[in-house]
């Protein structure tokens, strides 16, 4: 190998072979075999800040992505069939008067705002004549027994049901209790029949139902207390039957003395969990729901905080505690549970669950019975025009159209979207790719090479010197042949670099 050959090719470990073939843009001109010019510097101050400005969009993007941003995306899908929602329907009223006794009112009195000395007024004021035999009350009281029997009947109060046509009765709807006492459920899924399912929009492809809310059986309203309620109707909710009703927070009241057209538009909401949303994607860690909702997850708060702070459940809460006592609906749980809804703020977090069926409506409302059917109706059901007219209702809910909007959220920058973008700057700026960062490792991989190299040279030979030029390049020579390297990839470590400038 002739000396004129080695000194025109340059080790891969410098900086000039690497400059020309590196796909980096600039950096052939910046290392160039030679001395520093005007022109390389102006190369190399041109690369710097290319690189400088790459790096600022990089880091840019980076943190973009780091804030893990969301859109929101809202669609009309249509659906060729959908599910019918859960309705839940609740009397304003309580207790029935007619099924109150003596001993009823001697636990009840309490919650009903009703002193001792009043109770043979109170009974005179439902109706039933002073009872002057010696009254023993029972031992024990059975709320559950006692809502039970006194809370509106789906039997006495549903005229007339309807459900695209077909005729529907009190055996389609379930019992379910809430904070009004017992309630009814129409399509809850729980009896056994498959959920109802609608293939058109509009009033005549959903429930019709005419009901009698039994004003003549409201209890007097006594003293302030309070769960006194002043109104005569029903409330009702419309929700999915994967929630649970929380009628007395989410129910919109319907006015005896009305037709209520109810038109609903069913809506799925799509949250995204964090870090890009808030939303909570476990599964509900609760022994009485097993479907994660808002309203489960309040109700299931809510008897926690009743099972801890009164050792007793209310009659409408899950679970099969004891049910509070009436004095413990009074002392204790009704002050307890308003302080929950209206104060705390702390202890029921609820999340917004990840998917969620919402009913968006539109009410509108005629009279009835209008002054031409006033008399039909009181002679059909057997009743004074004046009760019709105090105490019917007809309830229409039907979907506007079969479709339904989808909400969701969507991550909006994602690791795809960001190499893109890193891609996109490098390319504009710096013309490096994926592989540029491999030619790098590369090189700096032979730099290595070459100095771990030099350095065990160095290490065998310390005494030597640059007086013996030519004996060192002969040694060296068969040393590195010996080390398997040809002299021309030999190590490029500034002690022994200048050798190559040596004929050997
Ligand atoms: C009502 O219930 C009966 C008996 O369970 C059932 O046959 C009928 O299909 C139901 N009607 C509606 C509209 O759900
Ligand atoms: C939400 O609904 C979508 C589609 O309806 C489903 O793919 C996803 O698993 C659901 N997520 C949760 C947490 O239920
Ligand atoms: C109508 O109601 C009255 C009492 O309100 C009752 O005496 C009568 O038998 C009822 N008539 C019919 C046909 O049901
Ligand atoms: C080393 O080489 C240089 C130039 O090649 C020469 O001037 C010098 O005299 C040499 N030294 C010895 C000790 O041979």
């Amino acid at each position: 190998m002739g000396s004129a050959e080695e000194e025109e090719q340059p080790r891969p470990s410098d900086i000039t072979v690497f400059g020309a073939n590196c796909t980096l843009h600039g950096l052939s001109h910046i290392f160039l075999p030679g001395g520093v010019t005007i022109r390389r510097l102006f190369w190399a101050a041109a690369f710097l800040s290319s690189l400088s400005i790459f790096l600022y969009h990089v880091a840019g993007a980076v943190m973009d992505y780091l804030s893990y941003p969301h859109v929101t995306i809202l669609d009309e899908m249509d659906s060729p069939v959908m599910y019918f929602p859960a309705i839940t329907l609740c009397n304003y009223n309580s207790f029935r008067r007619s099924k109150m006794i003596r001993n009823d009112l001697f636990w009840m009195a309490g919650l009903l705002g009703v002193e001792q000395s009043d109770f043979d007024d109170f009974m005179a004021a439902l109706g039933q004549p002073p009872d002057n035999s010696k009254f023993f009350p029972s031992k024990t009281f059975n709320m559950l027994e006692f809502v039970q029997r006194t809370s509106h009947s789906i039997d006495e109060m549903l005229l007339d049901c309807k459900y695209r046509g077909k005729d529907c009765g009190p055996e389609n709807f379930t019992t379910i209790y809430t904070r009004y006492g017992k309630c009814y459920t129409f399509n809850s899924g729980l009896d056994g029949n498959p959920l109802l399912t609608t293939l058109k929009g509009g009033t005549g492809n959903g429930l019709e139902i005419m009901l009698d809310i039994q004003q003549d059986e409201y209890l007097p309203v006594w003293g302030d207390t309070d769960e006194t309620s002043y109104e005569a109707g029903i409330k009702v909710q419309i929700h999915s039957q994967d929630e649970p009703p929380f009628i007395d927070q989410l129910g919109f009241g319907v006015a005896p003395g009305f037709q209520t057209f109810v038109s609903c538009q069913q809506q799925l909401l799509q949250y995204l969990p964090p870090p890009w949303g808030d939303c909570r994607s476990e599964p509900m860690d609760s022994e009485y729901f097993s479907t994660y909702s808002i309203t489960a997850c309040r109700i299931d708060c809510e008897t926690r905080y009743l099972l801890e702070n009164c050792n007793c459940r209310m009659v409408h809460m899950p679970g099969t505690s004891t049910v509070c006592t009436p004095e413990q609906y009074k002392d204790c749980a009704d002050p307890a549970l308003d302080f929950l809804v209206e104060k705390d703020n702390d202890y029921c977090v609820c999340e917004t669950p990840c998917n969620m069926t919402r009913y968006g409506k539109e009410l509108s409302m005629v009279k009835i019975p209008s002054k031409a059917s006033a008399k039909y109706l009181a002679k059909k059901f057997n009743k004074t025009e004046q009760y019709i007219a105090d105490n019917i209702l007809v309830l229409d809910i039907f979907f506007e159209a079969l479709n339904y909007e989808k909400i969701e959220q969507k991550k909006a920058y994602e690791v795809a979207g960001l190499l893109g973008d890193i891609g996109g700057q490098m390319g504009l700026f710096i013309g490096a790719s994926v592989l540029t960062i491999l030619e790098i490792f590369d090189y700096l991989y032979e730099v290595f090479k070459d100095k771990v190299l030099g350095y065990l040279l160095r290490k065998r030979r310390p005494q030597r010197s640059a007086s013996d030029n030519l004996s060192t390049c002969d040694t060296l020579r068969s040393h590195s042949d010996s080390l398997g390297f040809a002299p021309n990839v030999l190590p490029s470590h500034p002690a022994i670099g200048n050798f190559e400038e040596f004929a050997c």
